[in-house]
């Protein structure tokens, strides 16, 4: 993760630092900037959010006409001033975005040839191998290429070179970095919506091009391709303000923005129809995705196994490449993340490429990397998301997935053109329904303030509703710190009960369905242990247990199809207000970032 940013711009301080301030979703552990000044290299670098770094250079304003910046996300070293960007070696200063894996042999070279280093992090050999070979006389760009030979792992590096050189270089490999010219300026950043208004051209390098912005424009400068023309592409992405108008955080905004999407779902956008697919002939489809993303692949399983009776694997991406997986002839693999650069996802998405596999991608960012090299992108329509914890981006990933089966189904005439038709019916009450649940929203309260008063829990729920569980658990958990773990509820029995006991709550995920006898039997389980039951379910489930008030959360009758989406609305609730009665920022909780861009 991490964002980094370039500039080379009469403007260059606040085109840092409103770009970094676009790039926090990346990381907000440190930031810092460097600028050349007459030739010298001024840097400052301050802990926590950003709004520190504004402040101190309000209190101290720096000059310059070519400059770097870096929002953290700590990898290799605590997050403190030493180890914040950027790093510095002599005249090389240079911010980081991703992992050199052989870092440590790289420091042991180098301290050995007497240099010293400041920080733990892996990212400071790339400013002292530089240096380096600057002191053998090597080119700028001479003395880069070799240190890039150096280096393994994944980067983008935006190197500003002081002294008689005056340069700012930019390079990739499996990191995302976009350059730009604009008519007052040439930028670099990690993702396009960072990029200065001015920014009208952009180009996205591939690996290892080294790029040099400087006097005479942009550059390639690598040998090969050395002054060969740069052909941009036309920037489109609309320079969106988001704000959260009166709401308390991103968070709740984003989960209440859930109504008006799903009626653009219903009623404006429902054209997005997967009808450029061949599902007849698909024996197979792979869904490879990350987190919260990941769930909404699990969801999509149960959908697309029973309505459209087509096997479908779903994978975490981090696995997926790592355990050879048989890639058949008709296959589709499908790529799932809102923010379309997850390191994890994106290696997963080059394994299936390499095999020849077609791939289709459900992204949110549709200028991201995983959007521009998918076969197939459709675009989950969320809008921006800003709030670390994934909400809104979850219940349109659904809404894609339940549109894919719709079009599945009837393609494979795998059910009866009545059950497709009542399928279709039931989409369309989604928006009501989730308005329903919002407006309840105090019930959730008091449940909150019940929950919240423990420290551990158990999250379970059965088929389809089982993946709901898990982002229920992980809602929580990012947001308050709660420790949650989920389980099928089925799977209580074979381990998990151990651990109940007075102090061990169970949330239940109840809307109605055909297993819900069976999750009855699972909750009684666990209230012979003495567990208190939580229940978010259909009001059959609530009423059977005579809770108190504070313990359930009655869902409105739901369609079993929908369930998923519906139940999970309440879960993201209660994990806002858990997280804000526990006084935490839910919108940038500790140690996350909202694109994972390390594997
Ligand atoms: C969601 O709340 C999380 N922050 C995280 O699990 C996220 O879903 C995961 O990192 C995948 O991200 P992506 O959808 O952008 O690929």
């Amino acid at each position: 993760m991490c964002g980094i940013i370039g500039a080379v711009s009469e403007q260059v301080t606040n085109t840092l630092i409103e770009g970094l301030g676009k790039l926090e979703y990346r990381g907000y552990d440190s930031s810092g900037i460097s600028l050349l000044n007459k030739k010298e290299i001024e840097t400052v670098k301050v802990t926590g959010k950003l709004i520190n770094l504004k402040n101190r250079l309000e209190e101290k304003p720096m000059q310059g006409y070519f400059g770097i910046g870096h929002t953290r996300w700590a990898t290799h070293g605590q997050a403190n001033q030493e180890n914040a960007h950027p790093h510095q070696c002599g005249k090389v200063s240079v911010v980081h975005n991703g992992i050199i894996e052989n870092y440590l042999m790289l420091k042991e070279r180098l301290t050995r040839q007497g240099h010293h280093f400041c920080s733990e992090t892996d990212s400071e050999v790339v400013p002292h191998l530089i240096n380096h070979y600057l002191s053998l006389d090597f080119s700028c760009e001479e003395a880069i290429n070799r240190a890039l030979i150096d280096i393994e792992g994944s980067y983008a590096l935006a190197i500003l070179i002081g002294g008689d050189h005056s340069q700012l270089y930019a390079v990739k490999n499996e990191s995302p970095l976009v350059i730009s010219e604009g008519n007052e300026g040439l930028y670099i950043a990690s993702d396009v919506l960072a990029l200065d208004a001015d920014a009208t051209k952009i180009y996205y390098p591939k690996n290892n091009e080294l790029i040099r912005l400087g006097q005479n424009g942009i550059n390639r400068c690598n040998k090969k391709k050395s002054g060969t023309k740069i052909h941009y592409l036309k920037n489109t992405k609309k320079r969106v303000c988001v704000d959260k108008g009166s709401h308390t955080s991103f968070m709740e905004k984003e989960i209440i923005e859930q109504i008006s999407l799903f009626k653009s779902f219903c009623f404006d956008s429902f054209n997005e129809n997967f009808s450029n697919v061949d599902f007849k002939k698909l024996n197979k489809i792979s869904i490879v995705a990350c987190g919260t993303s990941f769930y909404a692949a699990s969801v999509a399983k149960y959908w697309l196994e029973k309505y459209a009776h087509i096997n479908v694997d779903v994978d975490i991406a981090s696995e997926y490449r790592y355990r050879s997986p048989i890639i058949n002839d008709n296959e589709l693999a499908i790529f799932v993340s809102q923010s379309g650069e997850t390191a994890d996802t994106l290696a997963a998405l080059h394994y299936a490429k390499a095999k020849n596999c077609q791939t289709m991608g459900l992204v949110n960012v549709a200028t991201s990397t995983i959007a521009r090299e998918v076969d197939f992108m459709h675009e989950i329509h969320a809008g921006p998301e800003i709030g670390v914890a994934s909400t809104k981006a979850f219940t349109c990933q659904l809404a894609m997935f339940y549109k894919m089966m719709i079009e599945a189904a009837k393609q494979r005439t795998s059910i009866d053109s009545e059950i497709l038709y009542q399928l279709k019916i039931d989409f369309l009450k989604l928006p009501n329904l989730i308005e329903s649940i919002i407006k309840c929203s105090l019930q959730i309260k008091l449940l909150a303030q019940q929950l919240s008063s423990y420290e551990n829990m158990i999250f379970i729920g059965r088929g389809a509703l089982s993946p709901i569980a898990s982002e229920g658990a992980l809602k929580l958990k990012e947001v308050s710190y709660l420790h949650a773990e989920a389980y099928a509820a089925g799977e209580l029995k074979h381990g998990p009960i151990a651990l109940l006991d007075e102090h061990m709550p169970v949330v239940v995920i109840a809307p109605k369905s055909e297993l819900t006898d069976k999750l009855i039997s699972n909750i009684q389980e666990a209230k012979a242990r003495r567990a208190p039951i939580f229940i978010i379910g259909d009001r059959k489930v609530c009423k059977h247990f005579g809770l108190l008030k504070n313990h359930v959360f009655e869902l409105p009758d739901v369609p079993e199809s929908i369930a998923p989406i519906i139940s999970v609305v309440p879960l993201q609730l209660l994990a806002l207000y858990c997280g804000q009665l526990k006084g935490k920022n839910v919108d940038q909780p500790r140690n996350l970032a909202k694109s994972v861009t390390v594997e």
